[in-house]
């Protein structure tokens, strides 16, 4: 009786948290931070563009600007390494190392100089033979690579997956780094590129990536264009059912890389991007020239209600209620009730247009009655003040541009409401000791 009642206990619990969490402890809200990788690509030609290429000034100088610029106050923390690091052979005891002439200090000096900052330190390898650019892959050396990382003092590793040869070789791959990680007692955060390597053979298992890695990408590379912003948004919401339930303190879904304050977007596709990022509780790596962003770009990304937002810490990934007529609305709860919505205009043609939201109609119409707050935050900061159940708002929306509110039930009244509400009805039972 006892046993019967404890697996009901225990299959009662797994149902209700069906998601493992990774036990490093990182990650509890999406990881903020700068990845080389978009803006910065694979330069490694430091004689003819010391400015851009990949070596350890670009690193250092995005770490003093990071701290000097309001970044890191902003809660951006991470400064990452993406491939093109390594030098093209391991050392004499097959120990990685980076290329000779662009760190000429070697990682641990980095690592320091980061740290010093009061920042973290990021690095890139391969679950293969081979990194995507070529450079040597941690296949059969992953203890070796874990301990050198963590030797090193690196805080973040993004692991990919190219070359991973069989695919039972890719998802060992993946879990073997992930214990080779915790083993080194170092806290190092896992982003793994897992989920978008088996995409193309079979629907992955996300209940099992979860349980090894603090970050995933599912999709695509992000490119510094509209079309693959719209693209990473697009595949979220059509496997949104599979995806969001499984994001949350320790793991999240990484949509890839933010490229505002780049050459591709405009200001309103800038808006958009960092609204739907907020929304998908997605890690904020920022892939972008931090020595010479316009102001304009550097205000949203450091917008103190964002960021709160995506860290929000009930830590729910937002998701897509509904498609209409060209505006796609998505919604995310947020603790204390509160929820986060995104009124995206697909349409790009023509000027702005007019979405009219009867808050009555949202799933979570509950946080009007009797009435909410309603603050617009994106693109620019509005209190729309109270409103209730039978309101319109009436919200203006550019082409490819967003509108991003939040909605605060407002507790004084809803608690007086309840007050009254249960004066009458104690009042109206007739065994009332009242
Ligand atoms: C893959 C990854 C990218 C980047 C490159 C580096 O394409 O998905 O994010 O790391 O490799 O070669």
């Amino acid at each position: 009786m006892v046993k019967i009642g404890v697996s009901l206990v225990v299959t009662i619990c797994a149902l209700i948290y069906p998601v493992h969490l990774l036990d490093n402890g990182l990650a509890q809200t999406p990881t903020m931070g700068w990845l080389h990788w978009e803006r910065f690509m694979c330069n490694v030609d430091c004689v003819n563009d010391p400015h851009n290429c990949i070596s350890e000034q670009l690193y250092m100088q995005m770490a003093d600007i990071m701290v000097q610029e309001g970044w890191k106050e902003a809660g951006y923390e991470y400064v990452c390494i993406d491939d093109c690091w390594l030098a093209d052979e391991r050392d004499s005891e097959d120990r990685l190392q980076p290329d000779p002439t662009r760190f000429p200090s070697g990682i641990k000096k980095l690592a320091d100089y980061v740290h010093s900052k009061g920042l973290k330190l990021g690095i890139y390898q391969d679950v293969g033979n081979l990194t995507c650019a070529g450079y040597p892959g941690s296949h059969g050396y992953y203890d070796l690579d874990a301990e050198t990382f963590a030797d090193w003092g690196v805080d973040l590793l993004k692991f990919d997956g190219c070359n991973f040869g069989t695919l039972d070789m890719l998802v060992e791959g993946y879990k073997y780094m992930s214990r080779a990680l915790n083993a080194t007692g170092r806290n190092i955060l896992y982003s793994c590129e897992w989920p978008l390597y088996l995409w193309p053979f079979h629907q992955p298992n996300y209940t099992d990536i979860r349980q090894y890695c603090n970050h995933w990408r599912n999709y695509d590379d992000v490119y510094d264009s509209w079309q693959s912003v719209k693209s990473i948004i697009d595949w979220t919401a059509s496997h949104q059912n599979l995806i969001v339930p499984v994001a949350g303190p320790g793991g999240w879904n990484d949509p890839d890389m933010l490229v505002i304050g780049n050459f591709g977007l405009s200001w309103d596709q800038q808006v958009s991007q960092m609204a739907m990022w907020v929304i998908m509780a997605a890690p904020l790596l920022m892939s972008n020239d931090l020595r010479s962003i316009d102001p304009k770009s550097k205000m949203l990304l450091q917008n103190k209600h964002l960021i709160a937002i995506n860290q929000d810490p009930l830590g729910r990934q937002g998701y897509r209620i509904s498609r209409v007529n060209s505006f796609d609305v998505w919604e995310r709860p947020l603790s204390g009730g509160r929820y986060a919505f995104a009124v995206l205009n697909r349409q790009e043609i023509g000027g702005p247009r007019q979405f009219p939201l009867l808050l009555a109609t949202l799933p979570s119409w509950k946080t009007c009655h009797p009435e909410c707050s309603v603050t617009q935050i994106l693109p620019s900061y509005q209190d729309l003040g109270v409103q209730n159940l039978l309101s319109a708002l009436k919200l203006t929306i550019n082409p490819s541009g967003t509108v991003l509110f939040t909605v605060t039930l407002n507790e004084g009244l809803a608690a007086e409401q309840k007050w009254n509400w249960n004066m009458t009805k104690k009042q109206k039972t007739p065994n009332s000791v009242f």
